[in-house]
């Protein structure tokens, strides 16, 4: 039995551009400079650490209530273009890799740092696929620690080794690494260097590929 881990955001829906103009109007606002590089940075990171690294890169110290309510405005900001999220917004042939691994009788989780993860599942109706979700109220340990993988796998009550994880963060990859699982970036080869493999979106996925991964001695 296999468990294919699934990150959400910039893997399942492309919630990387929310969260991209949500911080850059932050920084700027604060007269902080915020790059798309920077912003690669981020993925994977939790809410709190996003803006401590934020604050780091302008080198600017703030009282923790102001932090508090930064945070919270960067929320506020984000949970505006959820809001009106549909099935639509779920990346090409998500849906069917999905499809196709119900079928096959695998396990599926939702191993995401992301505290609005529920919500948006269940906005593009992807619920239904998931054995088991776990989020950022869950952990304790960001990625690039495994807990949020190992987490997963543990209740889907299969072992980390036959565990296959999808991300498109570096920190994602290096957990799953971490985690002794096969970690697949989804993205630029070039970032995601460390991943056992890596495809542009999962338009490039065959399903034979999927089902090498399902049964790799066959
Ligand atoms: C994901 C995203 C990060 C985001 C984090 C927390 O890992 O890649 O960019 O900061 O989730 O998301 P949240 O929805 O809790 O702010
Ligand atoms: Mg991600």
């Amino acid at each position: 039995m296999n468990g294919f881990i699934f990150d959400l955001d910039g893997v399942i829906v492309d919630t990387a551009k929310y969260h991209y103009q949500a911080w850059k109007q932050l920084a700027n606002n604060i007269g902080i400079e915020f790059s798309l590089e920077q912003n690669e940075q981020l993925k994977g990171v939790s809410r709190v650490e996003s803006l401590k690294k934020i604050l780091h890169w302008g080198q600017k110290t703030i009282s923790d209530d102001e932090f508090m309510v930064l945070m919270t405005e960067k929320n506020n900001h984000y949970l505006s273009f959820i809001e009106t999220m549909k099935e639509d917004e779920v990346l090409p042939d998500v849906s069917k890799i999905l499809n196709y691994l119900s079928s096959r009788h695998q396990k599926i989780a939702l191993g995401s740092a992301s505290k609005n993860a529920v919500g948006i599942l269940n906005k593009v109706n992807l619920t239904k696929f998931f054995d088991a979700i776990v989020d950022g109220n869950q952990v304790t340990h960001a990625k690039p620690d495994p807990e949020v993988f190992l987490n997963a796998a543990k209740q889907m009550n299969v072992k980390p080794e036959d565990c296959i994880v999808f991300e498109d963060a570096v920190a994602g990859i290096q957990a799953a690494n971490a985690a002794n699982m096969i970690s697949i970036g989804i993205g630029d080869a070039n970032v995601l260097h460390e991943a056992d493999y890596v495809f542009k979106d999962f338009t490039e996925m065959s399903l034979t590929f999927i089902d090498k991964l399902i049964n790799p001695k066959k």
